[in-house]
């Protein structure tokens, strides 16, 4: 990791509840459907070029463990990768970046199944609860192969170096696990049928992407997945990740609290439905379009907002990832709401500093927090925990009185390509500076 990074933060000066931004912000393309699409590399052979991408902390480390285990990858352009597949080397991960983050176990499926073995350490990222592999784990034994662990780092092996098609159910459905374990069968013999799947739009991309590179797979978006082995894949076109849906739910969230009119343009906005209907629901003036979301006219003061209440769940549910900045959001709504953070335990910690900023919440246990608003919000120095709530600070603080310090902005970095210059584009001043 860039250990400058790590000494950065931003300085925000709060709006003091107004709403003065406005303007258009542009979405990029989706880390979590490029961070799986890139790790797909190893089932293909030849050249495959992948656009939109994000220039994030992320993508960089899963392009520098692809590097490492043999594959030619080079970048372009801004946005843009471009690989030769030939032969993977040796299918052993670098231990360092692997630990960095938690996406480094989505490439131990394609790795698997092409080289009949890998070798990688229990893969780390935000603390937002325990993360444990077991699905992947248990699926790849059900596939046929072992499992070995010396301490951190494991080895799966299939016997005769090729993987056996099987059932999977998962007892929770699991974004990356499903999109591994998908990969994984499409190199393996036979058939595969993955039950309880997650559906996110994520999973769909990457499935479109690899059918049209020669995969078999049906039921992608849905719980039930099939998927026919085959041989190794080939890309003929360029293939553009779809662009990121939580980027596009954070700017929406902070488009209500502190824009009078925003455009957040190349979005899908079919992908925030939970969000946008408790937004509008809650009186945000939001206008859909096919790639577009607006909200014009933005200009009562928030507490004429409606509190709601959250239950994080699967998509097409409410998203995980958009539980702190909504409950930001409900801070300054007018009532009682309760967000219940069911997928994981960990992952509402940073209301202590919503808190200290002058938030009324209670935490009634690790998964449940009760607010009551609206309250002014006050301008503090703050410490980015993980790149949501990292972004709810951003959000938080913008909508304080006075100056903020956001600390530890490497997280935030993991998933927004320098957030600073979208939100100076619409007017926020917000400022990268060293500390
Ligand atoms: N789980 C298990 N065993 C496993 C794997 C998961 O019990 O082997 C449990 C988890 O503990 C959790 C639940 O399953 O309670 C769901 O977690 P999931 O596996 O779906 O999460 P993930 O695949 O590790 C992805 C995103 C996360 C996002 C979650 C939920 C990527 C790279 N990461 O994580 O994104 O929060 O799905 O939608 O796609 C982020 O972008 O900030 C981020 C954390």
């Amino acid at each position: 990791m860039n250990s400058d990074l790590q000494k950065e933060a931003f300085r925000i000066e709060g709006l003091a509840g107004a709403k003065t931004l406005s303007g258009a912000v542009t979405i990029g393309g989706a880390k979590n459907a490029a961070l799986p699409t890139l790790a797909a590399l190893p089932l293909f052979k030849g050249s495959v070029s992948l656009s939109n991408i994000p220039h994030i902390t992320d993508i960089r480390r899963m392009a520098a463990l692809l590097r490492g285990i043999g594959v030619d990858l080079i970048q372009p352009e801004h946005g843009t990768y471009e690989a030769v597949v030939k032969k993977i080397g040796d299918p052993t991960f670098d231990e360092d970046l692997g630990k960095r983050m938690r996406a480094s176990i989505i490439l131990t499926g394609p790795v698997l199944a092409r080289c009949g073995s890998v070798t990688f350490p229990h893969p780390g990222g935000c603390v937002i609860g325990e993360r444990p592999i077991d699905l992947f784990l248990e699926g790849y034994r059900k596939m046929g192969a072992t499992v070995e662990r010396t301490g951190d780092v494991y080895t799966i092996s299939a016997p005769n170096g090729t993987l056996q098609g099987a059932e999977i159910f998962f007892k929770v459905p699991s974004h990356t696990a499903t999109e591994t374990l998908m990969m994984a069968a499409v190199l393996a013999e036979g058939e595969t049928v993955l039950k309880n799947c997650s559906m996110e739009p994520e999973i769909t991309d990457l499935a479109t992407f690899l059918v049209r590179c020669g995969a078999q797979i049906e039921g992608a978006g849905t719980p039930t997945m099939r998927i026919t082995g085959g041989g190794l894949l080939q890309a003929d076109e360029e293939h553009a990740v779809m662009p990121d849906r939580l980027e596009a739910g954070s700017f929406l969230v902070l488009g209500a609290l502190c824009a009078n009119d925003l455009t957040i343009q190349s979005c899908n906005p079919e992908h925030l439905e939970a969000v946008l209907y408790r937004l509008t629901e809650a009186g945000v003036p939001i206008t859909v379009s096919e790639s577009a979301i607006e909200i014009t006219g933005n200009t009562a003061s928030n507490d004429t907002f409606n509190a709601f209440d959250i239950k994080t769940h699967e998509y097409p549910g409410y998203p995980t990832d958009l539980q702190a900045p909504s409950t930001v959001f409900l801070t300054q709504c007018t009532g009682e709401s309760v967000v219940f953070e069911t997928i994981f335990e960990g992952r509402l910690h940073y209301t202590e500093d919503l808190v200290r900023m002058g938030a009324d919440i209670t935490m009634w246990d690790p998964h449940r927090v009760q607010i009551k608003g609206p309250t002014p919000l006050k301008g503090k120095e703050l410490e980015g925990p993980d790149i949501r709530a990292g972004l709810a600070f951003i959000i938080a603080a913008l909508v304080a009185e006075g100056e903020s310090i956001i600390t530890n902005i490497n997280y935030i970095d993991r998933g927004y390509e320098r957030i600073e210059k979208k939100l100076q584009s619409i007017g926020a001043s917000v400022e990268r500076v060293s500390k």
